[in-house]
This record gives C-alpha cells, sequence and structure tokens, in this order.
C-alpha cells in the first residue's frame, strides 16, 4: 500500500433511501492505485476525517463509486444533503485497509460474503474484481433492516444470473412478509447453509456487532479458521476503545524518536500504546485507531532495540507484509505497550501523509 494524498472531484451523487452513492474521479488517475476491500479517508473541511470503502473496483480513469449512510446529525452525512453538487472538490488519503482477496486453495470450499447495509460496498468491489475469474462457488448474504433498505438488490440479482457460481441471498431483519429474501440476521443465515466451513474464506463487512456475532458463530460452531476470517468493521472513531482508552498510567518510558529527519528524546508515559503515546505528543496519528487495518503507525527500530522485543502477533505481522517498504525491523506501534521493553529504544517514523496532515486532522 503507497499511501498519499489526493484531490477528488464528485461527478455524480445518487441519493436511494438514506444512501448517498457517489462517483468521484481522481485529478491525478496515473498515481491513484488501491485494492479491492480497501478504504480512503475523506479529509472533510476542518480537518475532520471519515472513512469509506471502495465499492467499484480501482480503473485506469481514476473513477470510483463510494456508498454512504446519511446519519442525522452526521458531519458528512449533513454536508453531503446541504453542500454537496457535482464538481465539489474533496481532499482524500488511503489507502488503508486489508480486507483483500485471498485466491480459494479449494475450489470445492465456499467463499462466503456477509454484508449489513453499506457494508456491501467493499464487497461489491471484490465481486465485480474476482466473479470472472473465480472458480469456486461464492455467495453473497446481504443483511438490511427491509426491502427498501437493499439498494442494488436488482443488480445482485442479475449478477447471480449472469455468473453460475455465484449466489445472492438477501436477509431482511425486520421484514418477515418477503418470501424472497431470508428472515433474521446475516450470520445466521449464512450458518444454516455452511455446516462445514474448515476450507473457506469469509469475508464480513459493515456493523462491527455482526462482525463480532460471525466470527464468533462461524469459528467456533462451524470450522472457520479465525486467519480466514476477512473483515472490514464500519466503526466510527469515536465508538472505538483505542482512542477512549488513552489514560497514561505506570512507569514513564524514555526512549529516542527521529521524525522528519530530528531525533529527540521522548518521555512517554506507560500503560498505553506506542501509538497513543505518540499521538498524544502530536508526532503521528493512527487513522484506524488500533483495529489494524491501516498501516499508518508503522515504525522503524533500530536492530538492537528490535531484537527485546515480544515478536509480533500474526495478524500485525499480515498488516505488517502489505505494506511498501517495510523493512525487517518495523512494527505497528498501536501494537505495542509503553513499558520497559521500550527503555532507551530509537525509533524513526517514516515520512507519511497522514503524519505530516496529523495537526490538521481532528
Ligand atoms: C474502515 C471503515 C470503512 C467505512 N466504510 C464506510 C462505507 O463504505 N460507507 C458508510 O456509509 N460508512 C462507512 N464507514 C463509517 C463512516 O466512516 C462514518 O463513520 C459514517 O459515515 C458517519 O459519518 P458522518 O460524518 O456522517 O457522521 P458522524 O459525524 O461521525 O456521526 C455519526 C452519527 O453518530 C452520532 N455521533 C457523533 N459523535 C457521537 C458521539 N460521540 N457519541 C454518540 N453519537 C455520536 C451523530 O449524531 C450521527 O448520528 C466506515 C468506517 C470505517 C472505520
Ligand atoms: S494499524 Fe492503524 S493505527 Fe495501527
Amino acid at each position: 500500500m503507497n499511501v498519499s494524498e489526493y484531490q477528488l472531484s464528485v461527478s455524480d451523487i445518487q441519493l436511494t433511501g438514506s444512501v448517498a452513492r457517489l462517483v468521484l474521479t481522481c485529478e491525478t488517475p496515473g498515481d491513484f492505485l488501491y485494492k479491492e476491500g480497501q478504504y480512503l479517508n475523506l479529509v472533510l473541511p476542518g480537518g475532520h476525517k471519515r472513512a469509506y470503502s471502495f465499492a467499484s473496483p480501482c480503473r485506469a480513469d481514476g473513477t470510483f463509486e463510494l456508498h454512504v449512510r446519511l446519519h442525522e446529525g452526521g458531519r458528512f452525512s449533513e454536508m453531503l444533503r446541504k453542500d454537496l453538487q457535482r464538481q465539489y472538490k474533496l481532499t482524500a488519503v488511503g489507502p488503508f485497509g486489508d480486507c483483500l482477496w485471498h485466491p480459494p486453495t479449494h475450489k470445492d470450499a465456499p467463499i462466503l460474503m456477509l454484508a449489513t447495509g453499506t457494508g456491501i460496498a467493499p464487497l461489491k468491489a471484490l465481486l465485480e474484481a474476482e466473479l470472472p475469474h473465480c472458480k469456486a462457488r461464492v455467495w453473497l448474504y446481504w443483511g438490511c433492516r427491509e426491502a427498501a433498505d437493499m439498494y442494488l438488490r436488482g443488480y445482485f440479482e442479475s449478477l447471480s444470473h449472469r455468473y453460475s457460481h455465484f449466489n445472492f441471498v438477501p436477509v431482511l431483519s425486520r421484514d418477515g412478509s418477503d418470501t424472497q429474501a431470508a428472515c433474521g440476521h446475516v450470520q445466521d443465515a449464512a450458518a444454516r447453509h455452511h455446516a462445514d466451513l474448515s476450507r473457506s474464506h469469509v469475508y464480513a463487512c459493515g456493523s462491527p456487532r455482526m462482525i463480532e456475532a460471525a466470527k464468533a458463530l462461524l469459528t467456533e460452531s462451524h470450522f472457520l479458521r479465525p486467519e480466514n476470517f476477512h473483515v472490514d468493521a464500519f466503526e466510527a472513531a469515536w465508538e472505538h476503545g483505542a482512542f477512549a482508552d488513552a489514560a497514561p498510567k505506570g512507569e514513564v518510558v524514555e526512549l529516542w524518536v527521529t521524525v522528519e529527519g530530528e531525533r529527540k528524546k521522548q518521555l512517554l508515559p506507560g500503560g498505553q500504546s506506542l501509538m497513543l503515546a505518540l499521538s498524544a505528543c502530536g508526532l503521528m496519528h493512527g487513522v484506524c485507531g488500533g483495529r489494524q487495518s491501516c498501516g499508518t503507525c508503522r515504525v522503524v527500530f533500530q536492530e538492537s532495540g528490535f531484537r527485546v522485543l515480544k515478536p509480533p502477533s500474526r495478524s500485525e505481522q499480515r498488516l505488517l507484509n502489505t505494506l511498501n517498504n517495510v523493512g525487517p525491523y518495523d512494527r505497528l506501534a498501536c501494537q505495542m505497550h509503553v513499558d520497559s521493553q521500550l527503555s532507551g529504544a530509537e525509533i524513526v517514523i517514516p515520512d507519511n501523509p497522514v503524519n505530516r496532515m496529523k495537526q490538521h486532522i481532528a
């Protein structure tokens, strides 16, 4: 992933119920590369940022789609309702995220996709890119409250007619009268049809509550391997514990930090993640708040300091593997605690546009 800042112009807006579908064009299409399943951050006036998943595959002309649920009183939602017109210019930073396609290793094992609401966006991008080549059977379960909320139902039905290996199951949680749709929650509808997911990959996007329930159900009772569960949780920053849990406590740890070529001693209070401690000093901004999906908190250790650290978890290593220019002593600051293992360590914070914009980002 090569994180950059981009200027976008809005070329079209379509409103269906409480969902706005935006078509945007990047002003420098040649540089604008992302992988299906990733997201970007729109930087709103005043520096506030909002994450949105790409709803279409990456194209050479820099045009792409976003699906935005309009929330009452929401900052970007209100901006969309009132101000946003065609030709409107927006700034974005990205791409981020690791809910990427994993080629199936067993053609007989089904691939499951679970979405709630606008969580359909990244799955649509993945399906449009991968369905033409995929040999395995793909099942999409899309959950909404009522039939009227399912703004792309006709599109996915026609896709299931075009590709015989693609099955689309609409799931409604508050409308039992639609005989063409399953009733209840997406994870339960999927679990009813797939007893054995031991060789499957599952992609789940949208509500964090659905993602948590699906992971528990499918790994505990349907043999899904946790590393084959790929997620994009639409959790707002204010809902995410990592930002709230910033109260420092315990010992103060001294380490050396080089940023933009300047090396400085930093005294960081313990009891929090290294990402939060460095953010509090204005030295970095972890876009995803510690959910291990953005990579903007990457730091480079000196070899001697690196060797005394506890090794990275599998999920930290997996995200590091997807980042550009990663060296052997790189770690994610959001996955490390400020404690004695960091005492005297030397770290470099690599340059990236998010860190450059950190003073302006709320
Ligand atoms: C990785 C990722 C990808 C995402 N992709 C998408 C996507 O493709 N499509 C999509 O629609 N959304 C997506 N989201 C969610 C999106 O980023 C925004 O959170 C959402 O659109 C709301 O933005 P907003 O500015 O309109 O509302 P906000 O200003 O964030 O407010 C949202 C709602 O919460 C209320 N609220 C605000 N602050 C608080 C608070 N402190 N306590 C309680 N309530 C509060 C507001 O009144 C409003 O009703 C994604 C999120 C993540 C993390
Ligand atoms: S990976 Fe996003 S903050 Fe660390």
